[in-house]
Formats: structure tokens, sequence, C-alpha cells
């Protein structure tokens, strides 16, 4: 094994302006940061909810390791097969076993074996399952087929995902919070050895409401009346965690990679 993987994990990529940010911003990126592994949470990536294959597949293009999604994993029909069909793409392992696709996968760099697992919240959340008996579940499964484990923790609640932090570490490599969109100020290696952050934000247009046109969001937050909402396009940023392991399940720092996507729109 190397001595060091570096993982860059991408929050929520919203709409086609997140893609073209992250498809903009990849590049220097990695040059700059040289990641082993690039992964993103792509719940948002189509149209502003969901996923499509297509889209996914356009991601997995741009060079994305493993796609990690969450409580907007099933709002196009079309992705149902597909999350069956293809490996490197994960909903929530703690949504029921019925429910289309897999809670986690294996990725392969340079002989390192990244496991990724998705998990959702249950807190304000409503998946089937108890993400922390899924998780351990999903770890027993994984054990002898990875070298470093990466965790998305797709939860509202900061109290959850805090609470599985500190459940996780010195197990895994990294706990990963998504679903807010907005960025936490709160990285850092767990004593453990476990890389943490509470919400790694979102990659896509910070000039809306979480991803809506800040206009349609605010009335019906005004009026209390349903509002059609559309993906904002406006001041799109690229908001991301750089992970290094320095061992086996073991983070050396966590750092936060939160980059406006200049002229792009
Ligand atoms: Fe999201
Ligand atoms: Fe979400």
């Amino acid at each position: 094994m190397p001595a060091e993987t570096k993982i860059l994990f991408v929050g929520d990529v919203v709409g086609g302006i997140g893609r073209r940010t992250l498809g903009a911003l990849l590049p220097s990126l990695r040059e700059r940061l040289a990641p082993d592994f690039v992964i993103v949470n792509g719940e948002n990536a189509a149209g502003g909810v969901g996923i499509t294959p297509k889209v996914a597949q356009q991601l997995f293009d741009t060079g994305v390791d493993a796609i990690t999604l969450g409580n907007h994993a099933y709002r196009h029909r079309e992705v149902y097969e597909y999350l069956d069909a293809e490996p490197r793409i994960v909903r929530p392992a703690n949504f029921l076993r019925s429910q289309p696709g897999h809670g986690w996968c294996v990725v392969e760099h340079g002989g390192v074996r990244l496991g990724v697992v998705s998990l959702s919240g249950n807190l304000f959340m409503n998946p089937g399952r108890h993400a922390f008996a899924e998780v351990d579940a999903a770890l027993h499964a994984l054990k002898d087929q990875t070298d470093q484990v990466l965790v998305d923790m797709h939860a509202e609640a900061t109290s959850e995902k805090v609470g599985m932090g500190w459940h996780l570490d010195g197990r895994v490599t990294a706990v990963v919070g998504t679903h807010t969109h907005v960025p936490t100020a709160d990285a850092r290696v767990l004593p453990g050895g476990t890389a943490y952050i509470s919400d790694v934000g979102m990659t896509g247009p910070r000039g809306g409401v979480i991803g809506v046109k800040r206009e349609q969001a605010v009335e019906a937050l005004v009026t209390r009346m349903p509002v059609k909402f559309e993906t904002a396009e406006d001041d799109s940023w690229l908001n991301a965690v750089l992970i290094t392991a320095d061992g086996p399940m073991h983070a050396r720092s966590i750092e936060q990679v939160l980059e406006p996507a200049v002229g792009v729109s």
C-alpha cells in the first residue's frame, strides 16, 4: 500500500450548474491536490433533485470513482434498474432491502481498495431502517475487502452526524456529512484517526436557497403556499473535503475545499 491515500469528497452536486462547476474545477483540483479517489454525492445532480443514468454516467465520465446518494435517490424512475446494475453508485445502506440499489461499494486505485458506504440519518428523515445498526452490518460485510472506508452520513441533524462520527471513530477512514448543502466549520480528525465533518456543503448555486431559486424559496416561506421550485443558477461554488490517509482506516488530515466557479454559468 502507498504511504498516503488522498480522497476528494465533493458535496451534493446540484443540477446542471453543479455538474458544470464540477467539470470546470475538477481538472485543476486534480493537479493541485492529486487525489487518488474522487467521490461525489449526486442526489441532486439531475435537475436539482435525484439522478438519472445519463447524469450518473456524465459524472463517471468526468473521472468520478463512486457516487453516493440520499433521500432523493428515487425521484427518477428510470434510475431504479441502473441502481441495481451499476456497482459504483450507492444509496443509503439503511433503506429497505426491497428498495432498488445497494448501500456500499468498493473501488480500487493503485492497489488501494476504498469502501464507500452511504447512510441516511433517522432524525427528520424517513429511511426504512436504523443508520447505526446498518452501518455496523455494512462494515462487517466490508471487512477484509477494504484498506480505507469512507462513510457519507446524509442527514439533517448535526447531533446524529456527530454521534455517527464518534460511533465510527477508529473504524473507518472518514465520516462525511451531506444533505444540508451548507458547509460546517468542524472538520477534524477524531482521536481514533477518523476524519470527520458534519456537512461538506454543496456543489452548486450559492445564490439560491440550498439550490432553489431564492425568490421561489422565499415566496414559499413567506406565503406558506405551494410554489414550483426551479434550480438557481447564480454564484456557483464547489464544496468538498480532501482527506489524507496515512495508514489503513486512519486519516492524517481533512481539509475543506471551497472554490467559487468563476465564469461558470
Ligand atoms: Fe442534497
Ligand atoms: Fe438530501
